[in-house]
Formats: C-alpha cells, sequence, structure tokens
C-alpha cells in the first residue's frame, strides 16, 4: 500500500486552476520566497520551471510530503517552533489550506510570528483558509472524486465528524483495488475575524482580504478568506 505522501501530486495534481495561478503569480512577482508547509514543493518547482531565479525555500513538518519534491529545490524539514529566518524574504505564502494544519492559538501564533521575523520590512504573508460561515466540511461526505495512479482509478471518499469548537475530525478514505487507507485528519475553521486579531498579536495586519482567487473582496459568507498579512515594523529594525 503506498503512503499517503505518495499519492499527494496524483491527488492533488497542479492544474492552473485558479489558486495555482494566483499563488504563482505572486512568487513569480517577488524576489525572495518563503514557502510555508511546502509539502511535496510543487509551487516553488513551477516558479523555477516558470523562470524564477530569486531565493526559493520551502519548509514542511512532514518528511514524508518532502520526500516527493522535485530534486534541487531548497526545502528544509521542520516547523516555525525550531526553524527561523529573520529578515530575509519578500514574501511568505502558505497553500493548499495547509493554515487549517495549525490546531490551536499557539500553533498559530507560533507560525505568524516566525513568518513575521522571516520577511522583510514591507514583506507579506499570503495564504487562505477555508470560511466556517460556508461550512463546507459538511459537504464533503456527499461527494468524493477519482484520481488515477499507476495504471487505475483511485476514489476518495470523506467520514466528517460535528465541528467542535472551531475544529473537524474527519477520516480521508483512498480506495484502490488491492488496498484501501483511511487517514484520520484535524481541520480549523478560523474566523475572519478571530484570525485579524490572532494577526494582530502576531504583529501582522490585514491589508487585503479577497473571497475569491481573482481577488473579489471577501464576504461573509465567501467559501475562502484569502489574507494578505504585513509584518508591522519591529522596533530597532
Ligand atoms: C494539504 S498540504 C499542502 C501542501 C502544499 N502547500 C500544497 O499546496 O500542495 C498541508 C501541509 O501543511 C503541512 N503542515 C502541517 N503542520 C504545519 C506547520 N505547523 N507548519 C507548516 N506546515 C505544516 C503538512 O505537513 C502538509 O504538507
Amino acid at each position: 500500500m503506498p503512503e499517503a505522501a505518495e499519492l499527494y501530486n496524483a491527488m492533488n495534481p497542479w492544474s492552473g486552476r485558479a489558486d495555482d495561478r494566483f499563488y504563482l503569480d505572486l512568487v513569480l512577482g517577488a524576489e525572495s520566497v518563503l514557502d510555508v508547509g511546502c509539502g511535496t514543493g510543487t509551487l516553488l518547482a513551477k516558479a523555477r520551471e516558470a523562470g524564477h531565479t530569486g531565493r526559493l525555500v520551502g519548509f514542511d513538518p512532514d518528511a514524508s510530503m518532502l520526500a516527493q519534491a522535485p530534486a534541487g529545490l531548497d526545502l528544509v524539514h521542520g516547523d516555525l517552533s525550531t526553524l527561523h529566518w529573520d529578515n530575509e524574504f519578500d514574501l511568505a505564502v502558505m497553500t493548499g489550506h495547509a493554515f487549517q494544519c495549525l490546531l490551536t492559538d499557539a500553533d498559530v501564533l507560533t507560525t505568524l510570528r516566525g513568518v513575521r521575523a522571516a520577511l522583510k520590512p514591507g514583506g507579506r504573508f499570503v495564504f487562505e483558509t477555508r470560511n466556517p460561515v460556508a461550512r463546507e466540511w459538511e459537504q464533503w461526505p456527499l461527494g468524493g472524486f477519482e484520481f488515477p495512479w499507476e495504471g487505475e482509478q483511485v476514489r476518495v471518499f470523506y467520514e466528517v465528524q460535528p465541528i467542535v469548537g472551531d475544529v473537524v475530525d474527519l477520516v480521508e478514505n483512498i480506495v484502490a483495488a488491492g488496498w484501501q487507507r483511511a487517514d484520520a485528519g484535524r481541520l480549523r475553521f478560523l474566523s475572519a475575524e478571530r484570525l485579524a486579531s490572532l494577526a494582530a498579536e502576531a504583529g501582522l495586519d490585514v491589508v487585503d482580504q479577497y473571497g475569491t482567487w481573482d481577488r473579489k473582496p471577501f464576504e461573509t459568507d465567501s467559501a475562502e478568506i484569502i489574507s494578505v498579512l504585513a509584518a508591522r515594523p519591529a522596533r530597532g529594525r
């Protein structure tokens, strides 16, 4: 049976979808970029392919995801409880709803503070998180999808528990002809207001918030909260 990380790229192929284009354009427009929770490194690899010649660094706490990345990228194992960059990047991004893996206020603050330290003055942190108001997780058990893997169609479907606080527990079932995986996961659905207040606590200000990948303003019931945060200048910088 394959590991979950071995299936990730086939399950989440780069598609040139609106979110892929949104982040790739941002990365191509920045000289130095930190990809927070870079997973299998696809965004940075696409930026290199598209001609980015500046500094591109990614990190992820899941070594099995990093192991699936193409060779030649600058990828580091860990998270911002241990890794540290100081005043080095014009842009930080956190894509693929990776921000929702931060389950507690302490995790969120550690990450936001680490990103703030890593950004140069004027730098931006851009990421998305699903809006709890849209209650998207309630739709997941009704659907499912298939993807091709090693010559066969593999099926994915979700079992989802009712939300407790702002955390949703789920099981991702991946079913092939000769094997089946059931991976438990947890995702936090932070409200736009709580997000802004945690950002402020970490020294970051919300400078833009979109509800769609074509940059329409965030509305109360938007599916996504796509946030652009700016680091407040630190004393002594
Ligand atoms: C759904 S994947 C997204 C990966 C990649 N950003 C993408 O768009 O394909 C979520 C990623 O967040 C990572 N992650 C979990 N906790 C994290 C943390 N505290 N800091 C950074 N990344 C984290 C996971 O290991 C995983 O690779």
